[in-house]
């Protein structure tokens, strides 16, 4: 398909330069591990959901800042790198790029902690840049950016009639006219239960969630890790989807590469079960492997 036939998605949101490091656990408070490994490699759930939304066929456009620093320099190649437009990524002086280190476990989990820095900074007015929403289709959202960058990117994209779609990781309360604007929400397990106040253990728990939010989002779906995606929308049945069978190398990630090939899947037209399916499989096929630098 030639770049002009793509549909064109547009991602505010965050980029991070991501540390990774292999430890046999995850440190307890107080305690030192021993690791054996570590490697950087490009991130930020913007980022991630940029690249897959572009690696699943889409067009896609990134708004968003890093710094004027190494850091800033290695994200913005290796944005274009994965096929991402990045000419509304803004360089800002005097301030670090945002960054990010993951522990990663015998076991494939991770904790993590991220620090914003360039990432808070965007100045909304950019985001206002007519440009940036030329026949856009889609807009990709999450909550690593400020509340007030979320609800401009958001305005913006229905004023022009873009689906807005927010993955509302990692979990913060959502304002009210955030809400009003959001069309399809993805959330995890954690997210969803701090949501809706439904505990989210098995997919029949993710199923009753995601009908819990689906009372605020027109499209609700909760990705629930290895018990699989629940999702509903309107006019359609309720979808529970198993998670494939795979083996566990890193969950890492995973929920970026869900939503960014969902995002691109139904922005090119495809339905709704089979854009989750769509999605399922490259979750799985991501937490099948180790994360690599781009
Ligand atoms: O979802 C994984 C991402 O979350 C990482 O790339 C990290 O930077 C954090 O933002």
């Amino acid at each position: 398909m030639s770049n002009a036939e793509k549909p064109v998605i547009v991602v505010v949101g965050s980029l991070h330069y991501d540390i990774m490091v292999d430890a046999p656990d995850r440190p307890r408070k107080g305690e030192t591990v021993t690791g054996h490994g570590w490697r950087p490699k490009f991130g930020g759930k913007g980022g991630n959901q940029a690249v897959a939304a572009a690696q699943a066929g889409a067009r896609v456009r990134m708004a968003g800042a890093v710094g004027d620093d190494e850091f800033g320099r290695f994200l913005l190649e290796a944005l274009q790198a994965g096929g991402v437009e990045a000419a509304h990524v803004r360089k800002l002086a005097g301030i670090g790029s945002g960054m990010s280190v993951a522990i990663s476990d015998a076991g494939g989990d991770y904790g993590a902690v991220i620090v914003s820095g360039a990432n808070l900074h965007l100045d909304p007015a950019h985001l206002e840049e007519a440009d940036l929403w030329r026949d856009v289709r889609a807009l990709i959202l999450q909550n690593e950016i400020p509340d007030r960058l979320n609800l401009a990117a958001a305005g913006a994209a229905h004023r022009v009639g873009a689906t807005v779609c927010l993955n509302a990781a990692p979990f913060r309360p959502l304002s009210d006219e955030l809400v009003a604007l959001v069309d399809l929400l993805v959330v995890n397990a954690l997210e969803a239960e701090a949501l809706s106040a439904v505990p989210v253990t098995d997919l029949a728990s993710a199923t009753k969630a995601a009908q819990a939010l689906a009372a605020r989002f027109p499209i609700a779906i909760v990705t629930a890790g290895d018990a699989g995606v629940a999702a509903m929308a309107p006019g359609q049945p309720p979808v529970a989807l198993e998670a494939l069978p795979v083996e566990l190398v890193s969950t890492h990630g995973a929920g970026d590469a869900f939503m960014g090939t969902l995002v691109a899947a139904l922005a090119a037209g495809g339905s709704f079960a089979q854009s989750l399916a769509q999605a399922n499989r490259m979750a799985a096929a991501h937490v099948s492997r180790r994360p690599e630098p781009l």
